[in-house]
């Protein structure tokens, strides 16, 4: 070979390659346009990073020592130490984790490839719940916001590509816990004194029928609720007991709310069309751990592994609060919310309950 055909020779190779690497560089996001993702609604349990951005919200994650055991340590939102429920559930499934709606760099191209988490910690099934927090999400809200994602979605891909974008779409709510625990307990909220057990459960079902209808009619079709645990058990409610026992009256409560719910799901499924309600039942589970720690490798399952010493309880983990030894033996993280460890346990038994599969071709 001449020098010079070894040049244009060179030339042509470098001109293929890098045609090839821009060919590669462009190809994941296009697959991933057409890749399953998943919008995620609810509170503190599955909120990561939306309370961060509402800075005048008391229900925030923003400091140390949240997020301890994920990746470098940094809080990240999360109301633990390390993933939520959903974390977990959706990296078996193989999805992405999707982003906080308020993540300033969230953009078309990033909905397309991960979904949208709308979770905010305090958030209720009603707009009036967790008022004393001053910033959250309602679910009502969360809806509203995702209106918004369509919108945005639509104007980028066009409305047929929305459309089927949407309805192929995973949709994840987790939420119901503060409508009792930051409203109906608590007498300085109207609705305590407004309502009686049944017309509350009553009143809240009515609510999130509605709304879950309205996620339908914006496209959703395979919706998935994580029901109430005992939330008489968390640590807050505990230490309102004069001998710390749970609050048999508040898991009463989070029972009769996933009874009527398990109702409304198999009512929805049977009726809107297309439609898949998939109710995930942890309570009986949640419970079996509190009442049996060592079973799974707990050494407590009654107070908070972040605390201020002696004054309890605290609303939230703060950098003055010390750490129990072993984060992994605790069932509670702070005076509200689960340990990573116990989110684990809960994730995977839900997998278990739904026969969940991962999902094949949604992961390079
Ligand atoms: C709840 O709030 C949403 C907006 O965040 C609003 O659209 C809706 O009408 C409210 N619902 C009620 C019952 O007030
Ligand atoms: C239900 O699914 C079928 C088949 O994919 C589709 O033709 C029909 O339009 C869907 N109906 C609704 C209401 O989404
Ligand atoms: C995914 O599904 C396709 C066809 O549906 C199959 O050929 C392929 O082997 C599957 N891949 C994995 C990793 O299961």
């Amino acid at each position: 070979m001449t020098d010079q055909l070894m040049k244009r020779t060179n030339k042509k190779l470098r001109m293929i390659l890098a045609m090839l690497m821009i060919f590669v560089i462009s190809l994941p996001s296009r697959r991933c346009s057409s890749a399953e993702v998943q919008f995620i609604f609810g509170d503190s349990l599955s909120d990561v990073g939306n309370n961060n951005y509402l800075t005048r919200s008391l229900a925030r994650a923003a400091l140390p020592w949240y997020g301890i055991d994920f990746g470098n340590g940094m809080p990240t939102g999360r109301f633990t130490n390390g993933r939520t429920i959903a974390d977990i559930v959706g990296d078996y499934l193989g999805l992405p984790r999707p982003p906080a709606f308020l993540d300033p760099s969230l953009d078309a191209d990033m909905i397309l490839e991960n979904g949208v988490n709308y979770a905010s910690g305090g958030g209720g099934i009603l707009n009036e719940t967790s008022s004393l927090f001053i910033q959250r999400f309602s679910f009502s809200k969360q809806i509203d916001l995702f209106k918004g994602t369509q919108e945005m979605i639509r104007m980028k891909i066009g409305p047929e590509a929305a459309h089927k974008f949407f309805t192929g779409a995973r949709y994840v709510v987790c939420i119901g816990s503060n409508d009792f625990i930051n409203n109906y307990l608590l007498p300085v909220y109207a609705d305590s004194w407004t309502y009686t057990g049944d017309s509350f459960l009553n009143y809240l079902i009515t609510t999130l029928e509605s709304q879950l209808r309205l996620l339908h009619s914006l496209g959703a079709r395979q919706i998935t609720f994580f029901g109430l645990g005992p939330m008489g058990c968390i640590p807050l409610q505990r230490i309102l007991t004069s001998t710390g026992e749970c609050q048999q009256s508040t898991n009463k409560l989070a029972q009769g709310f996933n009874k009527a719910a398990i109702q409304l799901f198999k009512d929805l499924s049977n009726t809107l069309p297309n439609s898949s309600f998939v109710f995930g039942d942890g309570y009986d589970f949640f419970l079996e751990i509190i009442n049996q720690p060592e079973k799974y490798g707990f050494s407590n399952s009654d107070s908070p592994c972040c605390t201020i010493g002696k004054i309890r309880p605290t609303l939230t983990c703060t950098p003055l609060s010390t750490l129990c030894k072993d984060r992994s033996k605790y069932v509670f993280w702070d005076e509200y919310h689960p340990t990573d460890k116990t989110n684990e346990l809960m994730a995977n038994q839900i997998i278990k309950n739904l026969g969940y599969k991962p999902i094949n071709g949604t992961k390079k």
